[in-house]
């Protein structure tokens, strides 16, 4: 058998359900201020529009994190040592994966844990190929949940686990805390977490990055609306909603909305939601970071930093350990 049907083959699929959506979108929009999860961006094409914002010129974050972890990844595998489990949160294309598994030593197996299977499948048929003597142990799933992870076929020294491109932003401050207790007991007593984190910087840089010129940002969050009609029947008028992402510099993050630009029904799962002209929904946040409110976070989750790196514009890695 291939190396990437062994990959798939070991496949542990947890897609959320249509009801769970269902579930999930109906109580987010009978909030006040509604809401609808991010994590629910990453379909197939959501997965794509992510890849394609990477590469935008306003999006800083992901060329800045694989510069920096090309410099560091000597130290961090120094670190690290041999014969980890990588275990990585939220895969998406795996270009970062690639570098972190080539410069460790002799890595035993990766589990990527991703909630859009196809990204999921499409990273761990390349990293397969690319490093056929590391066990691909693939879980697809919304790594916010528990998840029983699967044991590798050789015992690994240690978990290693990797949560790069600041998807920690991307938390509410208290469920970013549980994130990192979750993490912090996957990782046991003598595991390590390699985390990336965006840094606050000029409120100009951030916001270009969200509101890139091509429109693809607003692509993207748009998507979510697509998704939602196609998969749990709901009839969001797409034209009828429009993307907005602002920095702000009190709560340190940006908030993105997808605004109604006119009074509206739409229907889910037999309800009538109405929305009025101007009223937002709250899509995603992507908190920015400084030393202090990082280590705060940090210290509830029982976590400590081993070792930190920082570049420009201003984005860090840090490397975690239990306290
Ligand atoms: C995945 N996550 C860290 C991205 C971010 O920057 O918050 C998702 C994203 N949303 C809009 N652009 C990128």
């Amino acid at each position: 058998m291939s190396t990437v049907q062994t990959a798939r083959d070991a496949l542990t699929d947890l897609t959320p359900s249509r009801e769970r959506i269902l579930a999930d979108v109906v109580a987010g929009l009978s909030r006040q201020p509604r809401q609808l999860p991010s994590t629910y961006f990453y379909d197939a094409a959501g997965s794509a529009l992510f890849e394609q914002i990477t590469r935008t010129p306003e999006y800083y974050p992901t060329r800045t994190e694989l510069a920096l972890l090309q410099r560091c990844l000597p130290a961090v595998a120094r670190a690290v040592g041999p014969n980890v489990h990588v275990v990585e949160l939220g895969s998406g294309s795996g270009r970062k994966t690639a570098l972190l598994l080539a410069a460790l030593v002799d890595p035993v197996a990766y589990t990527p844990i991703e909630i859009s299977r196809a990204a999921l499948l499409a990273s761990i048929d390349r990293l397969a190929v690319a490093l056929p003597e590391v066990e691909m142990l693939p879980v697809c799933a919304d790594f916010t949940r528990p998840v029983t992870l699967p044991e590798p076929e050789r015992e690994p020294a240690r978990r290693l686990l990797f949560f790069p491109g600041s998807t920690l932003g991307n938390f509410e401050r208290e469920q970013a805390v549980n994130l990192l207790r979750a993490m912090r007991r996957t990782m046991g007593d003598d595991g390590l977490a390699l985390v990336g984190i965006d840094l606050d910087k000029d409120p100009v840089l951030v916001e270009a990055a969200y509101n890139d010129a091509d429109g693809v940002t607003a692509a993207f969050t748009l998507n979510l609306l697509r998704r939602l009609n196609r998969e749990i029947g709901s009839d969001f008028d797409l034209t009828a909603f429009r993307h907005r992402a602002r920095y702000s510099t009190s709560a340190l993050r940006i908030e993105t909305d997808l605004v109604s630009q006119r009074l509206q029904e739409v229907r889910i799962g037999g309800q009538v939601f109405v929305f009025q002209a101007g009223e937002p929904i709250r899509v995603e946040y992507s908190h920015k970071y400084n030393d202090a409110v990082f280590d705060a976070l940090l210290a509830e989750a029982g976590l400590a930093i081993a070792a930190r790196w920082d570049t420009a514009p201003a984005y860090g890695l840090r490397l975690l350990r239990a306290v």
